[in-house]
């Protein structure tokens, strides 16, 4: 329903939907009671003419109960959303699903861009054929990823909008996460940790493709003999630079 307005591309991005949702509501219904309570309260009792006012401690017990009453539901109602959000944090963060061994990718985050590495034809990553790309991370859809993200200098925050993915990069931590794209489409990869002067500029995006589209990019990208000194950074057609070597 919502999806026509907040693109979701990820196995998981419906589950953070779902939460936020039960939030939402949770809270809501708590904010137009509390709301609609104290605006009843003021009118009911306005100032009139000839009615002393009325000293109230809140300490009898018929009154007190109009404060444990809701306290010990709202008690309730946080604990439906903890229920929720633990579990979605144990299914995004805990747990890793099995993945293709070449469907790994290092993420790199520095001031300011994000760089990519993947294995090259071979399906190793580490090799001389890895395609390392800046600002731009060729995946296919519905193809599980696991990824390890690393920071160069400052604290960065790895986030795909789309996929409701977010992961902060630390300087000399290397994190682990996974995702899986379930849609063919581009999407926004943004910094979402204040880094410095360029933070803003620090986006990219993530292009998720057929399995047929990614080998021709796959292609494209390697080059035929390996040499550990690739050809020299080449634009490729969408414009971007796919750079053949990134400092480490
Ligand atoms: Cu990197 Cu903000």
């Amino acid at each position: 329903m919502w999806e026509r307005y907040i693109t979701a591309a990820s196995t998981y991005a419906h589950r953070v939907d779902l939460l936020f949702i039960l939030i939402a509501l949770v809270v809501g219904f708590w904010l137009l009671a509390a709301e609609g309570m104290m605006f009843w309260l003021i009118f009911r009792f306005r100032a009139r003419d000839g009615r002393p006012t009325q000293y109230i401690t809140g300490e009898e017990p018929h009154l007190k109960r109009w404060i444990s009453i809701p306290h010990y539901i709202i008690i309730l109602c946080d604990i439906v959303i903890l229920a929720g959000a633990i579990s979605v944090w144990y299914q995004i963060k805990q747990t890793m699903p099995p993945a293709n061994p070449e469907s790994v990718v290092r993420v790199i985050g520095q001031q300011w861009a994000w760089s990519f590495q993947q294995p090259g034809p071979d399906g190793v990553l580490d090799t001389a054929d890895d395609i390392r790309t800046v600002g731009e991370l060729h995946v296919v859809v519905n193809n599980t990823y696991h990824f390890e993200l690393l920071s160069r200098d400052v604290i960065h925050s790895f986030a795909v909008p789309a996929f409701r993915l977010k992961q902060d990069a630390l300087p000399g931590r290397a994190i682990a996460g996974w995702f899986t794209p379930n849609r063919v489409g581009t999407y926004d990869i943004q910094c979402t940790q204040i880094c410095g002067i360029g933070h803003a500029m620090m986006a990219g995006r993530i292009i998720v493709e057929t399995p047929k589209d990614h080998a021709a990019w796959l292609l494209r990208n390697s080059s035929p003999a390996a040499v550990p000194q690739q050809a020299a950074a080449a634009p490729d057609e969408t414009g971007a630079t796919t750079m053949a070597e990134v400092r480490r």
